[in-house]
């Protein structure tokens, strides 16, 4: 669903790129006074910066209140449960693959050739929780899963021939 909305928007604005491209092309040849055009551009130019620097503060001050994203919510007394993750060309090596419904769950994620990308996607492929997988780093990222069923574990970062292969699979219960 996402990677189809995704698809229609990329088309859409490279057809609006494409339609204005060839409208400069066919306007090219035609000569006209450039004090005005440049006048007005500048204007135009002013306008959109200001509108552009004023939108990009207010995304980034509205997406960047909740930070950090995903800290871990144990309740009182509970331990999480620690899960080794290495990373190799190409697959995962993971201490456990087997969870409760409820269980909170901490992945210490490494790799033991090149950097690679932890994602946890449930069965519609949402992603749910990501990390870098990087030798000689231990990166943690914390889940509570609260629907049972197969999740699959994809790499993120391209890492060679068989990166597109390099799935693992934790079942809830
Ligand atoms: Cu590992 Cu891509």
């Amino acid at each position: 669903m996402v990677q189809m909305v995704a698809s229609i928007v990329s088309l859409f604005f490279m057809s609006v790129i494409t339609a204005i491209f060839v409208f400069v092309a066919a306007k090219s040849q035609e000569r006209r006074e450039y004090k005005p055009i440049k006048k007005k551009w500048y204007k135009a130019r002013t306008f959109y910066g200001v509108t552009l620097v004023i939108a990009m503060l207010v995304v980034t001050i509205y997406t960047l209140r909740e930070l950090p994203y995903d800290q871990p919510v144990y309740g009182a007394e509970t331990e999480p449960t620690i899960v080794d993750v290495e990373a190799v060309q190409f697959g995962w090596i993971m201490s456990e693959t087997e969870f409760s419904v409820g269980e909170p769950i901490e992945f210490h994620v490494t790799s033991s050739d090149v950097t690679h990308g932890f994602g946890i996607y449930d069965k519609d492929k949402n992603l749910l929780a990501q990390t870098q997988a990087m030798p000689e780093y231990t990166n943690e990222v914390y889940i509570t899963f609260d629907k049972p069923g197969t999740y699959e574990i994809l790499c993120l970062e391209y890492c060679g021939l068989a990166h597109h292969a390099m799935i693992g699979k934790i079942e809830v219960k």
